[in-house]
Order: C-alpha cells, then structure tokens, then sequence
C-alpha cells in the first residue's frame, strides 16, 4: 500500500498550540510573523511609531503591536508644552515617562516633539507669551533646559521646532504666524536650536514640517521655504541636525517620486539626516476639507469598497517611503500604528465627510496588518508594489 501523502502529523501538543493560536487570531487576519521593526532593520532602516501612553498601559494588544512593530517612539501628546506645562508652576512628565518606560523595557528608543510650536500650549503659556520678549525669552530658556536635563538619557532626538514655516496659501512670508514669532520676532527658532545644543552637546536638532510630500505649486514652495530656513540656519551658524518630513499623505494629490527623492538629496547635501516623522494617509471622501484641503475627483474609490481605498492608500505609502530612502532617508515613523487610535480616526480633530472608518495607519482598528503595513515592508526590503 503506498503511504498516504498528506500534511506531517502534528503531535498532541503542537495541535493543541495551533488551536490556541488559531482562536487567538481575528478571522480573516494575515499571521504577521514580524514586525515592521525587524524587517525594516534588516535593511538599515529604523522603523517607528507616535504612541499615546493611556492605551500603552491599559491595553495589551496595542502594548503588544507597539512592542512588535516599533523600534522607535515618539510620544503623539505627551512632550507637548500643553501635556508637559500645565501650569505655570509645574512640569508634568508623568505621561512621558511612561513612554520612555516602555520603551527602555522594549528595547527601542525614543524621539521628542516638540519643543516649540504654535499650537498645543495652555491659556497660562500664551498670556505669559504676551507680556513682552523677556517673558517670552525666560520661559523658553527654561522649558528647553529642564526637559532636556530629564528627558537626556531617554531620548537622543527632539523636534526642536515644528511647522514653523508658513503655508504658501496664507502667506508670503517665510514663518508662519505663531505666539513665539509675535513674543521673540523672527529669530525665536534660532534662540531655540542654540538653547537645545547649549543644553546637550550631542543630542539631534531636528526641524519637522508638513506639506512637502506632493506634487502640487503649494508643496512646490514649501519645500523650497524649508530649504531656505535651514540653509538660513547653517548660514549663521545655527546649530540643526535633521529634518523631520511629516508625510501625512492624501491619498489623491498628485506625488512626484523624483521630487521627493530630489528634495531629500538637497537636505543630505546640506549635512542634514532626513527622516519620515508622522506617516499616515488623509483619505478625501472620508475626512473633511480642513484635513485634506481637497475634494474627492471623480475617479476616487467608493467609500464602501475598503479594498479599493486600501490598495490606493498602500501605493501611496509605498511610492512616498521608497522616494524617501532613495533620497537617503533612513528612518520612518507613522503617526500612531492603529486605526483604533489615530488623530485621523479622532472625530475632534479630523472632521468628517463620511460615516464611514478612516483607514489612516498600517494596522486597522482590529490590530491587523493592512496593506499598508504590506508595503510598508515592502519599501523597507527595496521591493515593488504591488
Ligand atoms: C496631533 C495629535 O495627533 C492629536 O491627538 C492632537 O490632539 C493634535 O495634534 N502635526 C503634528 C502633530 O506635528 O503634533 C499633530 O498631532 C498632527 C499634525
């Protein structure tokens, strides 16, 4: 009789785990083996994610995911001047802390943001902010010296400055309207990169924008004004290591590979490292105007057909990361790693055009890899999509 041919014989243990780890499963689920962490290693890149601390601490599977996929952190809130000042009288950094917990328990490290921006500074901060220079001047001097003097050993990279290059739509100026340009004038960037090098000899400077990801005239003339600033910054010795590109993606805007890759060559050559900060994908139909500043055309996918959003979402990500490490990028980071917590998924923060789930990050709301995270990987490994 000839042996029946058929699958190796499992024994009773081995049956029993498979079980377990088949229930363990969401239905429908692709068994991610590794995470993005490993994969992107493999290849020189360090791959990353914002991450809150409330979820870190209370809910395991996105502990778990965080854990799996990230080798770098970046805490989404939790170094903000509104989270890190309260108060006038008190420096709160119990919920960066819990990062930076998490993240020495795991093995990753961990990136700042962010020192100075516009936005996200309590009522106190900005009353302060408008009694005059001095004030102004007094409290950067000590926000930067007392976070950097706690956060030195945990984290080695701040954004130093955020968005503070103004959008081409608004204005003609090169800074964007902000409490510290109306309190310090145009130099408070410069008074801000020098006061964080005074404080930490070696810690990354790096400067993190938006609106240099398409191929539309606005990011045509953004790009061009970051460059102006940080070739302004070298000019006058102003101390600044990086620049952080943002990279929340829509999903329709035109792309262009060969600018992004020509705009990351153009950071390199000035000696900066380039890096992916906030990656995710604004989708028209989805998200509001103010989100995405542009409507849905007419050959954007049903909203219904998540494949069909997914897939378009995928290849953008994947077509934007690829340029990027062409350029000479080396790090990536997403903003968040599931469509269970994500700004884009937050009704206060991204108003809505649809009922419908926003599908910004690698992992949907069920901790399951999306396409997204597929090429993600595939950009990371120097593979094509799809
Ligand atoms: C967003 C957070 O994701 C929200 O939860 C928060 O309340 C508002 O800020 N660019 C940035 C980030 O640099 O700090 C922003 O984060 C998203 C846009």
């Amino acid at each position: 009789m000839r042996p029946r041919r058929g699958p190796p014989r499992l024994g009773r243990r081995a049956l029993l785990l498979s079980a377990a780890a088949t229930l363990a499963q969401p239905r429908g689920a692709a068994l991610a083996t590794e995470g993005l962490r490993a994969i992107a290693a493999r290849h020189g890149v360090a791959f990353g994610c914002a991450v809150r601390h409330r979820p870190i601490g209370d809910d395991p599977a996105y502990a778990g995911a965080v854990a799996r996929e990230a080798a770098l952190l970046v805490p989404e809130g939790a170094g903000k001047w509104w989270a890190l000042r309260p108060s006038e009288d008190r420096f709160d950094f119990g919920p960066l802390d819990a990062i930076t917990g998490f993240a020495a328990r795991h093995g990753q490290a961990v990136r700042g943001h962010t020192l100075v921006w516009h936005a996200a500074m309590e009522a106190w901060t900005l009353r302060a902010l408008e009694e005059g220079e001095r004030r102004a001047r007094g409290l950067l001097e000590a926000h930067i010296a007392r976070v950097l003097a706690h956060t030195a050993p945990a984290i080695r990279d701040w954004d130093v400055a955020n968005e503070a290059v103004a959008n081409p739509w608004d204005t003609t100026e090169l800074l964007k309207d902000s409490p510290w340009l109306r309190a310090l004038g145009p130099g408070y960037l410069d008074l801000a990169f020098r006061l964080a090098r005074a404080a930490d000899a070696t810690l990354t400077l790096t400067y993190n924008d938006y609106g240099c990801e398409h191929d539309t005239p606005h990011d045509d003339e953004k790009r061009r004004r970051v460059l102006v600033l940080v070739r302004g910054f070298r000019d006058r010795g102003v101390p600044v290591d990086a620049v952080g590109l943002q990279g929340h993606l829509h999903r329709d805007l035109p792309f262009s590979a060969r600018k992004v890759t020509g705009f990351v060559r153009d950071l390199r050559a000035l000696g900066l490292g380039v890096l992916v900060t906030e990656l995710d994908v604004i989708e028209p139909e989805i998200h509001g105007e103010t989100v995405g500043g542009v409507a849905p055309g007419p050959e954007a996918p049903d909203p219904a057909d998540i494949a069909a959003r997914d897939a378009r979402a995928a290849a953008r990500v994947h077509a934007f990361v690829s340029a990027v490490l062409e350029g000479g990028g080396r790090a990536v980071l997403t903003w968040g790693i599931t469509d269970r917590y994500s700004w884009a998924t937050d009704p206060a923060h991204a108003p809505r055009l649809s009922p419908l789930p926003a599908r910004p990050l690698p992992l949907d709301a069920a901790f399951r890899p999306k396409p997204m995270w597929h090429a993600l990987a595939a950009a990371f490994s120097g593979r094509p999509w799809p």
